[in-house]
């Protein structure tokens, strides 16, 4: 086998989806742990506080040393190379999840054990499904009292419409557990308190269940129910099979709890034996490049500026789909023609940042941006020029018009405005001829405007004056025969402003608005979503 298939097979590049305080946060720091990039598990303590300011939420990162936001992490664990990619559970900023799901190949579903199926994963799962990434399910806090994991089954199986099959086995009635039972190795694993809030891997009781040691330490009552459950499960559950993990049509599902580090280990060992390795990528002409293709191929998928105060450096992520990364290499970036050197290219482990001296398909390496690429951009190899496919993008739904609070902090706040659209944090519009010095920005969740509020006067030193508007709408607006649209009839109750491509865009109240515009105005047609972009 070739080298670079060799690296291949042994990567995993996954994001762990969840609701907000399903245990994410939690979770990874216990991978993490068990790969022995960090020793003691973040400091779970000072979590609290992330979910009320937002000021906290973005010092918070800072003091835990793992990005709240999305962002990287990556370990080694027996023999494999592991990529988990973060992202935020907020669903203010359910974009920037989004974008992360194009660099995975496959997904960690967390449910809270006595929550089940909460609004946002469901949303984040859809995401998942539509395309077709296999799917892991871990249903946390069993240390605590939880559903029926036979309700949790059926949940999954009817609000999300794919099957789901139970690695391993709850051991326990009424949700009070005591460890589980994994049905593909016949081994039971007992959870043991070690009163340490999880700081430390946790020792567990194996063993077989015909193994006598394990009758004695159940108890009859509690053996017989597992019995039972097992049987039941093996007559009238599905099989397991693989193809249908990698489909994403079955979910292999686990019972654990992260905060006490039980089933962590077991669940990661199974996932890394069944969840794919880095899978071909489409391409915009429909065509994929296959990972082992020695050519060099990679696209952005996510970019954050000030990562580093110190610096004040903006970092591009990318995921590798082909080839091989060297260090200082130069690859050709589709969209900015030309060729370009990858400089300063970073990996992260845990806290610390590393110069990447090679990297390989499903790693995502970071690089410093001098300002020239955007979300979803394409490089690659220069006898491939390649294309990768168009990056979903929101339609905004909250519009504000935003202003300098002092003029004489202008140029901070052009510069601070320019570089959080570039990094897809916010879409920002200018209304024509108005003689207005202000910018109006369009955000999925409100929470995003109080991070712009932040970031512009901690980052760029310029504080906001900022309105809210009325409209809820935006709609990118082309003329049916391709001539310049300079005017949009009845348009009384909206207004016309321009993307960053200057792209001509209407913010309007509300769909019934659409419709009265759209009447009068037949040449037209309004888009959700600018035409080179995929919608969600
Ligand atoms: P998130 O990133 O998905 O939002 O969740 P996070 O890990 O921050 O966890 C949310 C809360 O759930 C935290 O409690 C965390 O300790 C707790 N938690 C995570 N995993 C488990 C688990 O396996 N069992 C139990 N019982 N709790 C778990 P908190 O009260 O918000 O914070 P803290 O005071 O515990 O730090």
């Amino acid at each position: 086998m070739s080298i670079l298939l060799e690296k291949i097979e042994k990567r995993r590049t996954f994001a762990i989806i969840s609701h907000p305080d399903a245990g994410k946060t939690t979770l990874t720091e216990k991978l993490l742990l068990y790969g022995g990039a960090i020793h003691l598990a973040g400091s779970v303590k000072a979590r609290k506080s992330n979910k009320h300011a937002v000021s906290d939420w973005m010092e918070i990162e800072k003091q835990r040393g793992i990005s709240v936001t999305s962002s990287v992490l990556q370990f080694d664990y027996d023999g494999y190379r592991v990529n988990i990619l973060d992202t935020p559970g907020h669903q203010d900023f359910s974009e920037d999840t989004y974008r992360t799901l194009m660099a995975a190949d496959s997904a960690v579903m967390l449910i809270d054990a006595a929550k089940g199926i909460e609004p946002q994963t469901k949303k984040l799962f859809w995401v998942c499904h539509r395309r077709h990434l296999p799917v892991f399910t871990f249903v946390n806090k069993l240390d605590r009292y939880g559903r029926n994991p036979l309700d949790l089954m059926e949940e999954i199986e009817t609000v999300l419409g794919i099957k789901a099959y139970p690695v391993n086995w709850p051991i326990g009635i009424d949700g009070k557990y005591k460890g589980v039972y994994n049905r593909m190795t016949g081994k039971i694993e007992l959870f043991e308190e070690d009163g340490t809030h999880g700081s430390q891997q946790l020792k567990s009781t194996t063993g077989d269940l015909n193994d006598p040691k394990i009758l004695e330490l159940l108890g009859e009552e509690l053996y017989e129910h597992l019995c039972n459950d097992i049987e039941l499960l093996d007559l009238a559950g599905e099989e397991f099979d693989l193809e249908k993990v990698n489909n994403g049509t079955l979910t292999p599902m686990f019972f654990g709890s992260a905060m006490t580090n039980f089933g962590v280990e077991s669940f990661l060992e199974k996932f890394l034996e069944l969840s794919p390795c880095p899978q071909p990528r489409l391409l915009h002409n429909g065509e994929h490049i296959q990972p082992e293709n020695e050519a060099f191929s990679a696209f952005v998928f996510k970019i954050q500026a000030n990562m580093n105060p110190a610096h004040r450096d903006r970092i591009t992520f990318m995921r590798i789909c082909s080839g091989v990364f060297d260090k200082g290499m130069s690859v050709y970036h589709l969209q900015g023609k030309k060729q370009v050197k990858l400089a300063q290219p970073q990996q992260f482990m845990a806290q610390e940042r590393t110069i990447v001296e090679e990297a390989y398909p499903g790693d995502i390496i970071g690089v410093f941006d001098p300002g020239i690429f955007g979300i979803g951009d394409s490089l690659s190899d220069d006898k491939l020029k390649l294309q990768f496919e168009d990056f979903p993008v929101f339609p905004p739904e909250i519009f504000a018009r935003v202003q300098p609070k002092d003029s004489l902090k202008r140029k901070q706040f052009v510069k601070g405005m320019t570089q959080l659209a570039q990094e897809g944090a916010i879409q920002v519009f200018e209304q024509k001829n108005t003689g207005l010095e202000s910018f109006i920005v369009g955000v999925v969740g409100q929470l995003q405007l109080e991070v712009l509020e932040y970031r512009l006067l901690n980052e760029y030193s310029a504080q906001l004056l900022m309105n809210q508007l009325p409209y809820s709408v935006a709609r990118w607006v082309y003329s049916k025969d391709n001539k310049p649209v300079t005017e949009v009839k009845g348009l009384d109750n909206g207004i016309l402003a321009y993307d960053r491509k200057d792209r001509p865009v209407i913010l309007i109240n509300n769909e019934w608005a659409l419709n009265w515009i759209s009447e009068r105005n037949p040449d037209l047609s309004f888009l959700t979503v600018p035409s080179d972009a995929a919608k969600i």
